[in-house]
């Protein structure tokens, strides 16, 4: 890792369900020496409170008791990539008081020292604005229903192929449609289609990114 990118450093990953943040997020992680936050899996753990509480509908009162509640093993919890845990979570996720006590967290794990990358969907307009690098990741829903079936298969569930996209994008669909901090590229994001890129050419093209930005601290830039 450069030398000009041992401080504060951060890395904003946001995008649409199962476009490879997340795997891209861990490998940049992995590669720079950063900490890495699945920022979804903190929308997942409310979501999935908020269903038990509510017998499996999400009421909005559950939701934002179990945000403001939230504790650090309710990200262990089995079940937490669930598709019914994550059309709760993108229920939960609409509502901007779940989404205030999930701020101070998010930006805390953000300014750590040493580095940090985030995967989401606001972290480069709202948790992160001033992020060293953005990101929004992308892919056709069908290449991303492909990825996101096999990931359930291996992970042992039943999916088919036409339930995954309707859940893709009924989640989309709220996450970019919902007024507190929607979905969307921040105006400076370089966008990155892995529709035809496989996981290690996004990675490098994330990379190479990074790398310009810390040569570019280092010379002052
Ligand atoms: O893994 P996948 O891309 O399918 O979803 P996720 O990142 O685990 O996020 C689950 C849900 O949490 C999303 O559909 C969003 O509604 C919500 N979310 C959010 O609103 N803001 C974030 N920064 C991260 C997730």
């Amino acid at each position: 890792m450069s030398a000009a990118c041992a401080g504060r450093f951060v890395v904003a990953l946001d995008g649409p369900a199962a476009a490879g943040k997340g795997t891209i997020a861990r490998a940049l992680a992995a590669r720079f020496g950063f900490a890495h936050l699945d920022t979804g899996l903190l929308y997942r753990a409310v979501g999935r409170k908020a269903l038990a509480a509510g017998g499996g509908a999400i009421r909005p009162e559950d939701a934002i008791r179990a945000a403001r509640a939230l504790r650090a093993e309710d990200l262990q919890a089995p079940g937490l990539r669930d598709p019914q845990v994550g059309q709760a979570a993108s229920q939960a996720a609409a509502l901007p008081e779940v989404r205030a006590a999930l701020l101070d967290f998010q930006r805390a794990f953000a300014a750590r020292p040493g580095g940090a990358v985030l995967d989401g969907r606001d972290i480069g307009t709202v948790i992160c604005p001033d992020a060293d690098v953005k990101l929004f990741v992308t892919a056709s829903d069908e290449v991303r229903a492909r990825r996101r079936c096999a990931e359930l298969r291996a992970g042992g569930a039943e999916a088919t192929f036409e339930q995954v996209l309707e859940d893709l994008r009924r989640r989309d669909a709220r996450d970019a449609a919902r007024e507190a901090a929607p979905m969307k590229p921040a105006p400076d994001a370089v966008l990155l289609d892995t529709t035809k890129l496989s996981i290690d050419a996004a990675v490098a093209q994330a990379a190479a990114l990074i790398e310009r930005k810390c040569a570019g601290r280092a010379g002052g830039g």
